[in-house]
């Protein structure tokens, strides 16, 4: 599966944000080669061009994929685009790392799954914090039958300020608001890290309550390329219930916005012999000689470090592309975070659990 030179070559699609994070990984490893760059707005895709040495700018994802002079394609764009480009690129023949959410319907994520049987090409979908350093270590732990049986995990991901508007806030090009683009993190990590076990049962409940509070003053937050406060018709806050076939279950709240004292973030997974925290930071609980331990593994990052994890995340999409490895966060994985967020949707809107056949 080795490329001309050896390396991968890829193409990046979308130069908001998110691509810098991208980018800068593919300049580090050793094994890619950053060839063309593709936005809607040309100037900016041209300027990624020439910050990261790339051969070609395009405003048509199209064009670019018609370049057999790439193997390989980040998919960066806003996400109701991430199917289409997605599909286009495999049966263009490219590698896909598509970021998350990897799709706003479960009906646009059975097509990505068909594409990728079809084509045989690699789709590693971007949940990002499966490749962070503490995850990985932790994973190991879990493996070991560190923590017995995880039963139970939670996790909350809370911004009191924090629309980022432009697409994010419009639900036609995002899918919806903290639910999809914060808790397809959170649910994934502790999905992944219980073992993928198969889900029963969805509840959840969704607000739209406090609007983007665009009119809050002296406090800085994150924002799209695109920034623009006018349209937002996304839900501010959501929390779920989870249940899973073999009785574990999941609960998790996230936010845009709420009336909170400060942002938060946790992710805790509780097992019958032993418990994890992911965030704030890695801690491995247990006990040993009638005494409970609280257990703090000495690494770099023992939180999430964005630079570390997306160095990680293309790295091992770079070896997956070049027939190294499998991927760690496949399309069928996908799939079934889709039907997980979809489902909390469907329950809010109808007051009712979503039982999964
Ligand atoms: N993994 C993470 O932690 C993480 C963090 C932020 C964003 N994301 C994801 O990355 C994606 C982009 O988010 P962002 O924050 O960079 O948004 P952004 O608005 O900053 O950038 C998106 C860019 O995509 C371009 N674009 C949209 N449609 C396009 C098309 N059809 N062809 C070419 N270019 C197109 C836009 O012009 C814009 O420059 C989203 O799916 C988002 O959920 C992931």
């Amino acid at each position: 599966m080795a490329t001309e030179n050896g390396k991968l070559r890829v193409g990046v699609i979308g130069a908001g944000s998110i691509s810098g994070l991208h980018l800068e990984a593919y300049k580090r490893c050793p094994d890619a080669e950053i060839v063309a760059i593709c936005d809607l707005n040309g100037e900016r895709a041209q300027a990624a061009a020439d910050k990261y040495g790339a051969a070609r700018a395009y405003t048509d994802y199209r064009e670019l994929l018609a370049d057999p002079g790439i193997d390989a394609v980040s998919v960066c764009t806003w996400n109701n685009t991430h199917a289409e480009i997605s599909i286009a690129a495999l049966e263009a023949g490219k590698h896909v790392l598509c970021e998350k959410p990897m799709t706003r319907t479960v009906e646009d994520a059975e097509r990505v799954v068909e594409a990728v049987r079809r084509s045989g090409k690699v789709l590693q979908v971007g949940f990002v914090r499966r490749y962070a350093g503490s995850v990985d270590v932790l994973k190991r732990f879990i493996d070991a039958g560190e923590l017995g049986e995880i039963y139970y995990a939670k996790a909350s991901c809370l911004r009191r300020l924090g629309n980022p508007g432009g697409w994010f806030s419009d639900k036609e090009r995002s899918g919806g608001g903290p639910l999809i683009d914060l808790g397809v993190h959170i649910i994934d990590i502790c999905w992944y890290l219980m073992g993928r076990p198969k889900v029963v049962s969805v509840s959840g409940n969704t607000y739209n309550r406090l609007g983007n509070r665009a009119h809050i003053q002296n406090l800085s937050f994150y924002k799209a390329a695109d920034y623009d406060a006018s349209r937002n018709d996304v839900e501010d806050a959501a929390n779920a219930v989870i249940r899973f076939e073999n009785g574990a279950s999941l609960m998790v709240d996230v936010s845009f916005t709420l009336h909170a004292a400060k942002d938060e973030l946790y992710i805790k997974l509780y097992g019958d012999k032993g418990g994890a925290e992911v965030e704030p930071a890695l801690l491995v609980m247990s006990e040993k000689h009638d005494a409970i331990i609280n257990a703090t593994p000495q690494i770099d990052h023992a939180s999430f470090d964005a630079t570390e994890a997306f160095g990680r995340e293309i790295a091992h999409f770079v070896n997956s592309g070049l027939g190294r490895c499998e991927t760690l966060s496949p399309v069928e994985d996908g799939l079934e975070v889709t039907r997980m967020l979809s489902a909390v949707y469907e329950s809010a809107a109808s007051g009712k659990e979503i039982r999964f056949d």
